[in-house]
């Protein structure tokens, strides 16, 4: 298994997979560990639901079919935000990665649209947790979720299990509560599709770098002068 270093080197977002599933053993072992995340005041807000076989394909049809019938995403949270400044250029850096890796032009957007509704099937994952949070709960508890979702990224990357965190399994929140037979009180924030990388698929090129160190983190020492 890879040291703490290694996994967080390694994992990075897949997006295309082979059918082979997780062992169930495998998958316990890493969601009992995921449980450790820490949380404020431990509450552990995190409702995790993992979705496998028919459950999800049947999930991923419902939500791609509602995509192509041109109905309206309708997220418990904003999905909308427009991005401005170093925030907009990393958005742009990030996408024309994936979309050259696909060999899709950054403004055909059909294509991108396509390319954005593999989402919605898991990008073909055999499985796919998603992410509730309860419906009192705001910004503070989703902290949490983050925190959580990560370590669990980092259990699967640690075991060869590829994944991506897609804040798109959350658009279509009616539905999903519909298929899982979930009440209101569960909002849905963001789903981790996982399983095997399918290194044939061409998105699986992409590689999105990061900052520097000097413009995301300030030391301090000396005191500021008022
Ligand atoms: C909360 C969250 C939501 C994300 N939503 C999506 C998504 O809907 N679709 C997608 O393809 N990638 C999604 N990503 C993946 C990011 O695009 C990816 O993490 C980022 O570009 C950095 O690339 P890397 O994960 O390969 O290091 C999401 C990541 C996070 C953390």
């Amino acid at each position: 298994m890879m040291n703490i270093d290694d996994a967080v080197a390694k994992r990075r977002s897949v997006r295309g997979y082979l059918p082979d599933e997780v062992p169930q053993d495998t998958l316990r072992e890493v969601l009992a560990l995921a449980q450790l995340s820490p949380s404020n005041c431990n509450i552990q807000p995190w409702i995790t639901h993992v979705l496998s076989g028919p459950s999800l394909r049947s999930l991923g049809d419902k939500m791609v079919a509602a995509a192509e019938a041109g109905i309206p995403p309708d997220p418990d949270f904003a999905a909308d935000r427009k991005f401005e400044g170093v925030y907009r250029a990393r958005q742009v850096d990030a996408a024309v990665q994936l979309y050259g890796a696909m060999g899709i032009d950054r403004h055909d957007r059909p294509r991108r649209d396509w390319a954005y509704r593999r989402n919605l099937d898991f990008f073909g994952a055999p499985h796919a947790a998603l992410i509730f949070i309860h419906h009192t709960f705001e910004e503070r508890e989703a902290v949490d979720l983050g925190i959580y979702a990560q370590t669990l990224m980092l259990l699967l990357t640690s075991r060869g299990i590829s994944s991506c965190a897609q804040g798109a399994l959350s658009l279509y929140p009616g539905i999903i509560r519909d298929h899982l037979g979930l009440g209101q009180t569960h909002r849905a924030v963001f789903g981790i599709s996982f399983g095997y990388e399918d290194p044939a698929v061409d998105a699986n090129q992409a590689r999105v770098g990061r900052a520097g160190l000097e413009d995301a983190v300030m030391f301090h020492r000396e005191l500021i002068p008022a």
